[in-house]
This record gives structure tokens, C-alpha cells and sequence, in this order.
């Protein structure tokens, strides 16, 4: 399969409020480390989160809730060592930035200043877009986040669709509009049924990624451990596999230990050689220091 043309110049804020203008589809991918960020650049995605959902993802967690400050940067250091043209978002781990708005500005600037973020996200409306106008106010562009918000899921009811009654889908149409009212750049739609987001769309003026929202979303979110199959303990009704790479990966290493055991490996293909001459060469030494003893 060939690759997708390649977006040559750094997508900026402006670039993705053109293509939603244009009607262009966005596309965001997860990234927690240098190889994926330098596969989601080959593949010439527009915007790259180093999600918290890396708690669960790379670090082990049960979930996003655990995932601190000083793991999610050396991920995202590690990100952007890998990228060079999609813009990079990095996500505000839960109780970095609910307390207070000093708060939530000085953990989105450690994400500029720290790791080279060139914007952050937050969950949840409510207060959280008081605390989004803030870091914006202070110069860092936030993503907002709506519907299924992981890091709140057990107030929410636990990991399931939101916006199912009237009442539901008033409170996230609420939610969008007080992110985009307090200066958002974008947002996460996570897990609505499609008719709210029809809905929700028509009063939306900047870009919606969605992910489970439906197809009216100025673009798509997908999870890279999700969409490549290298978790799959995990699997939402949500995520399209592209690849089945967790399978694929324990054959590999299981080839390679079933070589080892049976001496298949290595080959002559893989040893270094070295003149005979030197060899000899060595021999002699050893002989004349034994002699000498
Ligand atoms: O952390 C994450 O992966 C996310 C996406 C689901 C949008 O927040």
C-alpha cells in the first residue's frame, strides 16, 4: 500500500480550521513514544495526542486515573523528538488542573515549556471550561474533551455511551458550547450516539474530532495501540483494527526464542568475520605468552 501524500508544512491551528472549512477530514492518532511517533509522521497524520490513555496503553495502569505529571512528559519529550509536521497535543492527566486555574495554567506550561506540546486537552464542560479560558488566556490552546470522558468515567457511570436521555445530551451540548465559547480550538466528541452529535454539529464553529461520535465529526480520533490491535484487551465498539500487530508480535519474539533453543539462530549471515592471517596471528601470541609462563 503506498503511503498518503505527506503534509510537508507543520499543521497549525489555522491549517485545521481551514480544512474543517474545507470539509476535509481531520486526522488525530495517539502517541506515547519515539517509534510511534515517527510511524504517525510517515503516515501523515494532522494531529498527534500523547494521550493520558497512555496510563493503560504503555505504563500498565488499570486506567487513565494514575498516570502523573513526570510520566506523561517523558513520553511526550520522547514524541517530539519523533515529529516534525502534525501538531502535537498533550493531555492534562487527572488532578493536574481540576483544583484551580493557576493550576490548570501552570501544568498546561509544562507541557509548552517541558516536552514542546504545541497545545493541551482537558476533559469535561462545567468548570473545566472556566479552567480551558484560562490556559488559553495565558497563551497555550487547549482542546476541550466531551460525552465519555475517561478520567471521570465511574461518575459518569462507568465506560459507556453518554447523552442517551434528553437530560444527558443537553449537559454535553452544553458542555461543547462553553468549551467553544471560552476560546477551544477543537474537540473531542467521545462516545455519543450519532443523531446528538447531528445535532451538536450544528452549532459547533471549530473543528470536532470525534471518536464513537459518528461520521459528521470534522474528523477522527483513534488510540495507535487500538487501531494497530497491539492491545487487545481492549476493544470498544468504537475502534476499527488495521492490523492484528499484538498476534504478530508474539510470534516474532516466540520465532526468535524457538531459534535460540534450536541454535537456528545466529546464522552465518548474522557473524562478523575476521582474516584468518589475524587469527593465526593471535595464536602465535597466545603459544609465545604460554611458553614464556
Ligand atoms: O487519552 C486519549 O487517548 C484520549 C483520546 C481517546 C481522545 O483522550
Amino acid at each position: 500500500m503506498s503511503s498518503p501524500p505527506r503534509e510537508q508544512r507543520p499543521i497549525t491551528l489555522l491549517k485545521l480550521a481551514e480544512k474543517r472549512a474545507l470539509g476535509e477530514p481531520i486526522v488525530m492518532v495517539t502517541a506515547y513514544d519515539h517509534p510511534s511517533a515517527t510511524i504517525v509522521e510517515d503516515a501523515g497524520v494532522d494531529v498527534v495526542l500523547v494521550g493520558d490513555s497512555a496510563a493503560n496503553n504503555v505504563l500498565g495502569y488499570r486506567d487513565t486515573v494514575p498516570i502523573t505529571m513526570d510520566e506523561i512528559l517523558m513520553l511526550a519529550r520522547a514524541v517530539r523528538r519523533g515529529l516534525k509536521t502534525p501538531l502535537m497535543v498533550g493531555d492534562l492527566p487527572f488532578g493536574t488542573y481540576e483544583a484551580s486555574n493557576e493550576q490548570a495554567i501552570a501544568t498546561a506550561h509544562r507541557f509548552v515549556k517541558e516536552a514542546g506540546c504545541d497545545a493541551v486537552k482537558l476533559e469535561g464542560g462545567g468548570q473545566m471550561a472556566e479552567r480551558a479560558r484560562a490556559i488559553v488566556e495565558a497563551g497555550t490552546p487547549v482542546m476541550g474533551h466531551v460525552g465519555l470522558t475517561p478520567q471521570t468515567a465511574t461518575a459518569l457511570g462507568g465506560y459507556r455511551a453518554q447523552g442517551r436521555t434528553a437530560e444527558r445530551a443537553k449537559q454535553v451540548l452544553d458542555d461543547a458550547l462553553a468549551l467553544q465559547d471560552a476560546g477551544c480550538f477543537a474537540i473531542v466528541f467521545e462516545a455519543i450516539p450519532n443523531e446528538l452529535t447531528d445535532l451538536i454539529m450544528e452549532h459547533m464553529e471549530i473543528p470536532v474530532i470525534g471518536i464513537g461520535a459518528g461520521p459528521s465529526t470534522d474528523g477522527q480520533v483513534l488510540v495507535y495501540h487500538d487501531l494497530l490491535g497491539i492491545n487487545d484487551a481492549f476493544k470498544p465498539k468504537f475502534v476499527k483494527r488495521y492490523a492484528e500487530l499484538r498476534q504478530t508480535m508474539v510470534d516474532a519474539v516466540g520465532g526468535y526464542a524457538e531459534d535460540v533453543r534450536t541454535r537456528a539462530f545466529p546464522g552465518p549471515e548474522h557473524a562478523y568475520g575476521v582474516a584468518p592471517e589475524e587469527m593465526d596471528r593471535l595464536k602465535e601470541m597466545l603459544a609465545h605468552k604460554r611458553a614464556h609462563a
